[in-house]
């Protein structure tokens, strides 16, 4: 039997090339060897207020998205959360599972909260919670996911261990999936930032529907740093992200890529 993968993108905003490298190229790649579902998780989306027709629109625009990266859907599931009623189901059990003090914990709660946390919805605090059940539901053994997903992915485990110790073997525990290259593309306007779907800086952040002329433009304005040379290095991170981005997009080696601009400047590089 085909062992699962279970993923899923947030129907907000537009998809960026961080979304892409960091996640939806693996299941790509992951689909043919895994039994693979592919959520549009509605129901995390909700957890900041959101306009029902557009979040509706926004649902099928991502489904037409998954679809032009290359997932197959004669071969993967894609799905709406929301449409399915047993991911809303088994994150209130679960939620009597996770622990206050377990959530407090996550960054990505402190960050989208921006430390009102008396102003956050509930559903935003206990959003990794609704997270885990989408994965435990369907027994699922790998996530491929980008590395802000980590801790969120830890807390699943946690939970489905705990499950399964008091209440019987119920749950598969998941192994997350985050590739080294791809994992965190950062801003290309501030390289200690991740790339993220609601930079302020327009020119922060590549979306796969950028046209060819907007992506060539918000490269060339991409920050690089006072040095020369065009090489993988994590002390330099502007230019190893670019490199990085570089790369998984070519599908080069590291050597390749390195090669292919020694001895040429950024102009040339960009
Ligand atoms: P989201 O659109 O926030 O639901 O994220 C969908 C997927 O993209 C998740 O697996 C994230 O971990 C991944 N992701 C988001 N931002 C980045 C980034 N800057 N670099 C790599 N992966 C990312
Ligand atoms: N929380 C993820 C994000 O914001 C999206 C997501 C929801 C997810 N449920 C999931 C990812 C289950 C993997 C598995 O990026």
């Amino acid at each position: 039997m085909k062992k699962r993968i279970f993923s899923g993108a947030q129907p907000t905003g537009e998809l960026h090339i961080g979304n892409y490298l960091g996640a939806t190229k693996n299941w790509v790649e992951l689909q043919n060897e895994y039994d693979s579902l592919f959520g549009i998780v509605d129901l995390h989306a909700i957890t900041v207020p959101q306009d029902p027709a557009v979040l509706r629109k926004k649902s099928l625009d991502l489904a037409r998205i998954y679809l032009a990266a290359g997932v197959d859907p004669d071969i993967s599931t894609i799905f709406i959360q929301s449409d399915v009623p047993a991911h809303a189901e088994l994150a209130w059990v679960l939620n009597c599972i996770a622990r206050m003090g377990e959530l407090e914990r996550m960054t990505q709660f402190k960050d989208k909260s921006g430390g009102k946390s008396e102003r956050a919805s509930v559903g935003l605090f206990t959003y990794p919670v609704l997270m885990a059940a989408d994965i435990l539901l369907y027994q699922t053994d790998l996530v491929p996911v980008g590395q802000d997903q980590k801790q969120h992915l830890e807390l699943c485990r946690d939970i489905a261990g705990r499950f399964n110790r008091d209440y019987g073997e119920a749950f598969v525990i998941p192994d997350p999936y985050i590739q080294k290259a791809g994992a965190k593309i950062l801003s290309l306007k501030d390289p200690e930032k991740k790339m993220s779907k609601s930079d302020e800086n327009l020119n922060a952040t590549v979306f796969l529907l950028d046209d060819a002329d907007t992506i060539m433009r918000k490269v060339k304005k991409a920050v690089t740093d006072s040095g020369t040379t065009i090489e993988f290095d994590e002390s330099r991170p502007a230019i190893n992200n670019l490199l990085t981005i570089y790369k998984l997009l070519t599908g080069k080696t590291e050597e390749e890529c390195v090669s292919d601009f020694e001895g040429k400047g950024y102009g040339q590089f960009k």
